[in-house]
């Protein structure tokens, strides 16, 4: 198993939520079962995503990388998983997760909006309700790095939060997010903003009655 932890010397908070000590970590994994991100989510996540044998994937906010072990059980090593996130405490515990499965990760601490990657690196990438984490400037950048950082005909999958439809995980999980930055944060803005990046959306569907995936694909 080969895991490389890449630390850039400063990541600035402003650039988005950090789960710290409290809310990373173990404790991310804990309250996001409780919260209904258990692995039911993200065995949805994973097959939702339009994944193939060979592939290199990308997850921005990557978290504990529930999204890539999710991944690995259905493709083994046939598919190579990368993972960028800010916080030391969830890079940390995605190790240790990655050690235990015996998965091979390979994490990065960053910013989803500044990428240590080159240009066509990847044939996936995947955020799952870590947008909804930033602020409007570093989503746009992100979607931006995406298109830079993926291969023509590559594939982007945004997992985020969406305009609720009714449901009653919507009740229990709307204090969460109705404090948001702007109305931005629900996803029904990039398909716009992803579009001026050359990513033309391919399909959409609500995974819960609040979180929805939006497929886009990176045009030649
Ligand atoms: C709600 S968690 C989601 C984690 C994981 N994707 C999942 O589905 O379980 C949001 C994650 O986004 C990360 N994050 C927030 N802003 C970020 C940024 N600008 N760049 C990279 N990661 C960021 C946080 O540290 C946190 O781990």
């Amino acid at each position: 198993m080969i895991i490389i932890l890449k630390g850039l010397e400063e990541i600035n908070h402003i650039k988005g939520n950090n789960f710290g000590w409290l809310f990373g970590g173990k404790h991310y994994d804990f309250f996001a079962t409780i919260l209904g991100f258990g692995d039911a989510y993200y065995h949805q996540v994973a097959e939702i995503l339009p994944l193939e044998k060979g592939m290199s994937v990308l997850d921005l906010g990557c978290g504990t990388e529930s999204v890539g072990i999710a991944i690995s059980r259905h493709f083994g090593r046939d598919v190579e998983i990368h993972g960028v996130d800010l916080s030391d405490n969830q890079l940390g515990y995605a190790a240790i997760k990655g050690l235990r499965l015996d998965t091979s990760l390979n994490l990065y601490k960053g910013s989803m909006d500044l990428l240590p990657f080159s240009n066509g690196s990847f044939d996936l990438v995947v955020t799952s309700v870590a947008f909804c984490e930033t602020t409007s400037d570093v989503r746009r950048g992100a979607i931006k790095e995406v298109s830079r950082v993926l291969k023509n005909k590559g594939f982007f999958a945004i997992v985020d939060c969406a305009k609720p439809i009714l449901g009653l995980d919507t009740v229990m999980m709307l204090p969460f997010f109705m404090f948001k930055e702007t109305a931005e944060s629900w996803n029904n803005h990039y398909p716009d903003i992803c579009r001026e990046n050359n990513l033309i959306l391919e399909k959409e569907v609500y995974i819960k009655s609040y979180v929805k995936c939006q497929l886009f694909r990176k045009a030649d």
